[in-house]
């Protein structure tokens, strides 16, 4: 197993709740997340995998608790600031804009304009030769950059959606259910991608339905059970029958 520094954590979150109407979907949810760690977090449906990280994201507020990154509280941040602050999110749906190229899509919110005789407009030469490079540097091969993304695949997609998170230089990046939609081959793919930035020293926060692929790229595992933390776990320490057993909230644990 990998050696993982744990004397500061890169991201805290100390007792966080939220509620929605009746809905209690987290409750005073604790965790810490370390430079080239890959968490990943579990739970059934409705656990409150994906509420968790969109407080982490900016996206929800807690009611109550406090999130820091890199010792700063950034519990009230937009979506905008906390990646801004280098934590990028990958949504289920990706965000990508279909009928653009990879290359927009890397800039995609971020464009690089320069000026045509005093006019602003897209450097369309520049955003595509970064991301040529930026693909390339996690080793991904893309044909033609030219294409609107909505024609690449589900893989590529992926592996666009985490080359502009990269090429941003995100130091946390966390991925709702990252290889839901891909075929085996690109499931493979995307997880070889999150090693590769593992070893790269970003921290990685993974939901995942799929006890396989957690068992194959994490380091630690958190499992949620309606809104309450129902175990945490490094991977070397758990095994597929445990977790499941916390996802339906069987194992009492801190
Ligand atoms: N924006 C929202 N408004 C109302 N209820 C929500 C909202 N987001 C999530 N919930 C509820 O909170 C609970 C946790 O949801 P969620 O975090 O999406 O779970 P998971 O991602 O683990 O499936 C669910 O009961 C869900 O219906
Ligand atoms: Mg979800």
């Amino acid at each position: 197993m990998r050696q993982i520094d744990r004397t500061a954590p890169l991201l805290s979150v100390e007792n966080v709740s939220k509620r929605f109407g009746g809905t209690q979907a987290s409750s005073l949810l604790s965790l810490d997340l370390y430079p080239g760690e890959v968490l990943a977090l579990a739970g059934d449906n409705g656990a409150g995998k994906s509420t968790l990280i969109k407080m982490i994201s900016g996206v929800h507020q807690p009611d109550s608790g406090e999130i820091r990154y890199k010792g700063e509280t950034i519990s009230h941040r937009s979506p905008h600031q906390v990646r801004d602050l280098g934590i990028e999110t990958i949504y289920q749906d990706l965000a990508l804009a279909d009928n653009l190229d990879v290359g927009i899509n890397i800039f995609l919110g971020r464009e690089r304009m320069k000026r045509v005789f005093g006019i602003p407009v897209l450097d369309r030469k520049y955003m595509r030769e970064e991301s040529v490079n930026a693909l390339k540097h996690l080793g991904i091969e893309l044909n033609d950059l030219a294409m609107p993304v909505r024609y690449l695949s589900g893989g590529q997609r992926q592996a666009i959606a985490i080359s502009r998170a990269v090429y941003w230089k995100a130091k946390v990046l966390i991925m709702d259910e990252p290889t839901a939609a891909l075929g085996v081959p690109e499931q493979r793919e995307v997880k070889d991608l999150i090693k590769r930035l593992q070893g790269e020293g970003v921290a990685i926060i993974f939901i995942s339905h799929n006890l396989n692929d957690i068992f194959e790229v994490s380091d630690r595992i958190f499992v949620l059970e309606r809104g309450r933390k129902a175990g945490e776990r490094l991977i070397g320490d758990t095994t597929e029958d445990e977790v499941v057993a916390m996802m339906m909230g069987r194992v009492l644990d801190d």
